[in-house]
């Protein structure tokens, strides 16, 4: 019986290569996307979001609108690292469908409440809309199955400030609110998704299919590569969001350990900064597991394999 699966995401190249492996997985049933803020605007991420299901097939899938700002701190896109439009390079055709008239928070809400313990939800993107649904409705939180959570840097640097990682530093407070809230949490931190670079030979590998599901890879992704190794010196790009994903139905691809993780949402040079208390001094108990290793090259050759699929069967 595959997984439901839930996604809330702000497509964004990685997420988008999330969104293809979710279709490509047949251990998920990919039932929703909830659209938020983060690499670029809602309003493209929605876009996005509809024009890869669009791209995949798979059109049937519900898109909700989400939030466009942060609960607190002024916004921060990211076109640097994915382009104005989001997806690098890619063009892809204007998606023949909207979202759904629902808000993404009320979306999850009632998908959450019909069918409690049954979603898995992923998290792949700054957390504004599951704090705003948590908040409205906190009966979602013992309803999750599990949340996979993309986010924050344990021991690794930040890739948006020295100390943080994007999506908790675009909306530290909602990440406040869900490390807090008491869902099963499983934290996917650059310490283990910087370990995961898709590079040149791999998508030449997936360039072997003529499929414009691999062309669209390949022109998002040279984005994306050229910003790593101009900000980062990287030969490749770090592809978090799948790690992320596939960890949703394939765990034994990374170690966990469990602690209290806590975000810093006072502000100044550590802001949305995450820390695990590894020596027990809050005397807290753990709030969520932490991926802190990954099998990289077996993460890698699923991701390959799976879109390879993927692209076959379109
Ligand atoms: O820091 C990486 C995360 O921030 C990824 O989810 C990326 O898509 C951006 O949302
Ligand atoms: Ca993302």
């Amino acid at each position: 019986m595959p997984k439901r699966l839930l996604l809330d995401t702000d497509p964004g190249i990685d997420d988008s290569l999330a969104i293809l492996l979710a279709l490509a997985s047949p251990e998920l049933s990919l039932e929703g996307i909830s659209v938020v803020h983060g690499n670029c605007s809602v309003e493209q991420a929605v876009t996005n979001a509809l024009a890869v299901l669009e791209l995949a097939g798979a059109s049937h899938i519900p898109v909700a609108r989400g939030c466009e700002l942060p609960l607190v701190q002024p916004s921060l896109l990211a076109p640097e690292t994915h382009g104005q439009s989001g997806l690098g390079y890619a063009k892809l055709p204007p998606p023949q469908r909207q979202p759904i008239r629902q808000h993404a928070v009320d979306f999850l809400i009632e998908k959450l409440l019909a069918a409690p313990g049954e979603y898995t939800v992923a998290a792949i993107g700054p957390l504004t809309n599951l704090a705003l649904a948590m908040r409205k409705e906190p009966r979602i939180i013992p309803a999750i199955r599990e949340l996979v959570i993309m986010g924050g840097a344990i021991r690794h640097p930040g890739n948006t400030t020295p100390l943080a990682e994007f999506n908790t530093y675009v909306d530290p407070h909602a990440a406040h609110i869900v490390f807090h809230a008491g869902a099963p949490i499983t934290l996917v931190p650059l310490d283990v998704t910087y370990q995961c670079i898709l590079t040149p030979a791999d998508v030449a590998r997936l360039l072997q299919i003529d499929s414009p599901l691999v062309r669209f890879i390949a022109e998002a992704t040279r984005f994306y590569m050229e910003f790593h190794d101009s900000y980062q010196g990287i030969e490749g790009c770090v592809i978090n969001d799948p790690l992320a994903l596939a960890l949703t139905f394939a765990p034994a691809l990374c170690e966990y350990e469990e602690y209290f993780v806590d975000v810093d949402i006072q502000g100044g040079v550590s802001m949305g900064k995450t820390f695990a208390d590894f020596y027990h001094m809050t005397e807290k108990p753990a709030n969520m597991r932490v991926a802190l290793n990954v099998h990289t090259r077996e993460f890698i050759t699923l991701f390959l394999e799976r879109i390879e699929r993927l692209a076959r069967e379109l």
